[in-house]
C-alpha cells in the first residue's frame, strides 16, 4: 500500500473542491476512520524499523495536504446545490436557545457591583489553602478550639493542605502583598465538612470584604453594611448581634428581617423572620501584625457573607440544594440576563 503513496499525493494535490458532498466524500476517502491515510499509517506501523525512515515524512505531508484541502474547500466552496434551503435567503433563521446565568453568579455580581460603587476592588485567592492563610494568620492557632467552628476538609497529600473553609484566607493573602489603604471584596467557593441539609452544604460561596486604613471605626462598618443591605434588599431592617470570630474584635453577626408572609419565608428563616447573612467585625490587631501592618497606625473592618443565604432570600428558595442540582427547570427561571 505504501508504494502508492506518490499516487495518493497526486490525487490529493489535484483535488479542486466541488459541492459539499464531493468535499465530504473526499474527506471520508482520505481522512475518515477507515480512510486511506489511516490505512497507510497502519501499514507504516508494521514496517521494520529501518524502512520507516523512507515513509514517515511523505506520509505526514500527505496527511497535512489532505487536511488543508478539506479545510479550504469546506470554508470557501462546497455549498450543496441539492440542498435548496441554502438558496432561500429569505428563510427565517434558526432560533438560538439562550442560556441563563446561575442565581449564585447573579447575586455575586450584584454584591460586587454595590461595593464597587464605593471603591472596593476584587481579589481572588486559591481554593486549596495552607494552614497559615486559612487559620494561623487569622488568629486561629493549631489546636485552638475555635477551629471546630469550621469543620475542615484536609487533603491527603499533606495535613498542611486543606480546602479553604472561608474566604477570610484571601484577607491574609492580600494584606501580605499590599499596603493600606486596602479596600476589596473576595468572592469565591468555600468548603466545609458538613452534613448536607436543606440549609447547609459542603460547598458554598462567600464574599469577603476587607477595609484597612487609618481611623476605620465600627461606625464605618455599620454604615457600610446598612448601605449594602438597603441597596440589595430595598429598605430593610437589620440587626447586629454580638458574636465571636477569632480574627475580628469586636465581632457581630448581621441578620436581615424578612418577615413571615409565605411558607417559603418560614422555611428560610426557621420561623423567626430573621436570617443571618454575614459575620463581621473590626480586624483583630494581631491579624494585622501577622501580615506586617502596624496596628497602632491602622485599623480595619472585615465581613464575610454567604451568597446562597442571600440568594435564598432574594429569590425565595427554600432549599440550598437547589443551587447545586443544576436542574434545568430551576435554572431557566433566572432568564437570560447578561
Ligand atoms: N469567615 C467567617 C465565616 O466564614 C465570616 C467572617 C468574615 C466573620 C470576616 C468576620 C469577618 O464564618
Amino acid at each position: 500500500m505504501l508504494e502508492n503513496l506518490q499516487q495518493y499525493q497526486e490525487e490529493v494535490n489535484n483535488f479542486n473542491g466541488g459541492t459539499a458532498s464531493e468535499v465530504e466524500e473526499f474527506r471520508i476517502k482520505f481522512l475518515g476512520k477507515k480512510g486511506i491515510i489511516n490505512d497507510l499509517f497502519f501499514a507504516f506501523k508494521a514496517l521494520p524499523g529501518d524502512q520507516k525512515k523512507a515513509y514517515g515524512q511523505p506520509l505526514n505531508i500527505l496527511k497535512k495536504a489532505a487536511e488543508d484541502k478539506v479545510e479550504s474547500f469546506q470554508n470557501t466552496q462546497g455549498i450543496d446545490e441539492n440542498n435548496a434551503s441554502f438558496e432561500d435567503l429569505t428563510r427565517p433563521g434558526y432560533a438560538k436557545s439562550k442560556g441563563s446565568i446561575h442565581p449564585i453568579s447573579l447575586v455575586r455580581n450584584e454584591i460586587c457591583d454595590i461595593f464597587s460603587k464605593f471603591g472596593f476592588s476584587i481579589a481572588f485567592g486559591p481554593e486549596v489553602e495552607d494552614d497559615w492563610h486559612n487559620f494561623t494568620a487569622l488568629n486561629l492557632p493549631k489546636y485552638h478550639p475555635a477551629r471546630d467552628m469550621q469543620d475542615t476538609f484536609f487533603l491527603d497529600v499533606s495535613p498542611e493542605r486543606l480546602l479553604r473553609t472561608h474566604t477570610s484566607s484571601v484577607q491574609i493573602r492580600h494584606m501580605e502583598n499590599a499596603k493600606p489603604p486596602l479596600r476589596f471584596l473576595a468572592p469565591g467557593r468555600v468548603f466545609r465538612n458538613e452534613a448536607i441539609s436543606a440549609r447547609s452544604h459542603c460547598l458554598f460561596h462567600q464574599v469577603e470584604g476587607l477595609y484597612v486604613d487609618e481611623n476605620v471605626s465600627f461606625a464605618d462598618l455599620k454604615q457600610t453594611i446598612q448601605y449594602f443591605t438597603e441597596s440589595l434588599f430595598g429598605k430593610s431592617k437589620i440587626r447586629m448581634r454580638p458574636s465571636y470570630f477569632p480574627f475580628t474584635e469586636p465581632s457581630a453577626e448581621v441578620d436581615v428581617y424578612w418577615g413571615l408572609e409565605t411558607e417559603t419565608d418560614y422555611r428560610i428563616t426557621k420561623g423567626t423572620g430573621w436570617l443571618e447573612i454575614m459575620g463581621c467585625g473590626m480586624v483583630d490587631p494581631s491579624v494585622l501584625e501577622n501580615v506586617g501592618i502596624d496596628s497602632d497606625q491602622y485599623s480595619g473592618f472585615a465581613f464575610g457573607m454567604g451568597i446562597e443565604r442571600i440568594a435564598m432570600l432574594l429569590y425565595q428558595i427554600g432549599d440550598i440544594r437547589m443551587f447545586f442540582e443544576n436542574d434545568i427547570r430551576f435554572l431557566q427561571q433566572f432568564g437570560a440576563q447578561y
